[in-house]
């Protein structure tokens, strides 16, 4: 690897980069009562009991829907270009279809109108997880109908904010709704259903189609010009080099049988990781190397789908944070570090966690080398479309020390060696335009609750006190100059 300049040297972006912070309606709004707001799968989910760590839910969180001028604010004197936030369903369409709550869309023209005054440039997500509960009830993700539902919402909300919200995001992470929500039941609605996992797989992606031409209609008679994407999780995988643990592989007389087995398991996670939503929007076409059993069944592929999901895109969205590791081993015998693949990878093949590498408190490595050969593998299946990464940053055990401050040194490196590998990817050919780093503020994360803190802002819970960590100066700083500086001489390798 050959670095983007000498030590010592700042790293210059590209001009016009975008800098930006993201969040998402549930994880920071609170409010949930509020103004005719109805109730989300993620209400359900985190209020029954044993779902998320100590029983938190979002009722309360960051309290940003009566705190947004202050968030607002914030991002301002931090100098960030852009804010990517998402629009509670819920707020919009209470009962999930019918009636438009008119509250909740003047909510967030007030919102988009604080940050233009702010001369910041809103990225909404339409999709970031809080399904009405209404449209579960109906059959969610796994029905075709919730599709539908979302290109209607999306119309609705691309009329009333398309003069001023400057990028769309239909739907944010499908494979963990599909997964997570559907598979094995982590994430809401919490169920423990193959079929319905395959079936929403097919109508997140058919959503983000309908809602990509509701919003291209919607948007131009607001008086917008839409540009519109998707936000997916994307992990490049790795596979052991040293097949000393080859003799478990099944099947594997000697060791180039084993590599070849190796490699087999690593198209068939690729495909399942990545493929699964990458190949269907830029191919119009489900991988080759998916287990069937993700996949849905042809029932439920109907003429013209694909053509809807494979719709020209404007950009894509990227969230990296952690790749994955493949190595022989024995699935139903697992040695420390280990745990059992994704389905369908066949025979003696595990997810292990390399020794020797540095992880955040979430558990998960830290890789920056993951999102360079993510931006360029991307680049390369769809030449020149833009890319954001919407997500990125780390967990970290911040506190407020005796000075008042939260001197989060490990969130700083974080960023510097992740944004180090996107500019050398930058300079190595992708069309990368912007950085939002995860999170604006410390927030609600999902089934982990508020144990775990991504925000480059503090916030204290009882309080709701903002306290701007370390790591916000120096993105503002970052953000400024539009270059990364270099780390001081003084910090520890
Ligand atoms: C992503 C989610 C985001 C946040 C981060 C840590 O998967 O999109 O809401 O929770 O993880």
């Amino acid at each position: 690897m050959t670095n983007v300049t000498s030590p010592g040297e700042p790293i210059a972006f590209p001009a016009g980069f975008i800098w930006g912070a993201a969040t998402a309606a549930y994880q920071i709004e609170g409010a949930t009562d509020a103004d005719g707001r109805g109730p989300s799968v993620w209400d359900t989910f985190s209020h029954t009991p044993g779902k998320v760590r100590g029983g938190d839910t979002g009722d309360v969180a960051c309290d940003s829907y009566h705190r947004y001028r202050e968030d607002a604010d914030l991002l301002r004197s931090l100098g960030l270009s852009g804010y990517r936030f998402s629009i509670s369903w819920p707020r919009i369409f209470p009962d999930g279809t019918g009636q438009v709550n008119q509250a909740g869309l003047d909510y967030y023209k007030e919102l988009v109108n604080a940050l233009g005054e702010r001369g910041i440039t809103a990225a909404a997500t339409l999709f970031h997880w809080d399904l009405p509960q209404a449209l579960q009830d109906r059959g969610g993700w796994a029905s075709r109908e919730t599709a539908f539902r979302l290109a209607d919402y999306a119309g609705v909300v691309g009329e009333a904010l398309g003069d001023r919200v400057k990028r769309w995001i239909t739907v944010n992470e499908p494979l963990v709704v599909s997964h997570h929500g559907h598979r094995i039941g982590v994430h809401a609605p919490g169920l423990r259903d193959d079929a319905a996992a395959a079936a929403a797989t097919h109508h997140l992606l058919l959503g983000h189609g309908l809602a990509a031409a509701a919003l291209r209609a919607a948007v131009p008679a607001a008086g917008g010009a839409p540009e519109i994407g998707i936000t997916l999780n994307l992990t490049p995988v790795r596979v052991a080099a040293d097949l000393n643990g080859a003799a478990d592989l099944n099947g594997a007389a000697d060791l180039n049988g084993a590599a070849a087995l190796l490699e087999q398991a690593r198209l068939v996670a690729d495909a399942t990781h990545n493929g699964l939503f990458l190949e269907p929007l830029i191919f119009g076409r489900y991988p080759e190397h998916a287990p069937a059993s993700l996949l849905p069944s042809d029932d439920l592929v109907l003429d013209g789908d694909m053509e809807t999901i494979a719709a020209p895109l404007d950009f894509l969205g990227v969230n990296y944070y952690q790749p994955l590791h493949l190595r022989p081993g024995d699935p139903v015998n697992l040695r420390r570090g280990e745990e059992p693949p994704m389905p369908g990878i066949e025979g003696g093949v595990v997810q292990y966690d390399p020794e020797g590498m540095e992880h955040t408190p979430m558990g998960w490595l830290i890789d920056p080398e993951g999102l360079y050969e993510l931006l360029l593998r991307v680049s390369k299946d769809a030449p020149g479309l833009p890319l954001y990464i919407t997500e990125n940053g780390c967990a970290a055990e911040d506190y407020v020390n005796p000075d008042g401050e939260v001197y989060d040194i490990e969130r700083i490196k974080f960023l510097h060696l992740h944004l180090e590998a996107a500019a050398r990817a930058i300079r190595d050919g992708a069309s990368l335009a912007g950085y939002y780093v995860w999170s604006l503020l410390d927030n609600f994360e999902w089934a982990y609750g508020y144990q775990k803190r991504f925000g480059i802002v503090y916030v204290d819970f009882a309080t709701q006190r903002r306290i701007p960590k370390a790591s916000s100066a120096f993105y503002a700083g970052i953000a400024r100059e539009n270059a990364v500086p270099p780390l001081p001489d003084s910090w520890p390798a």
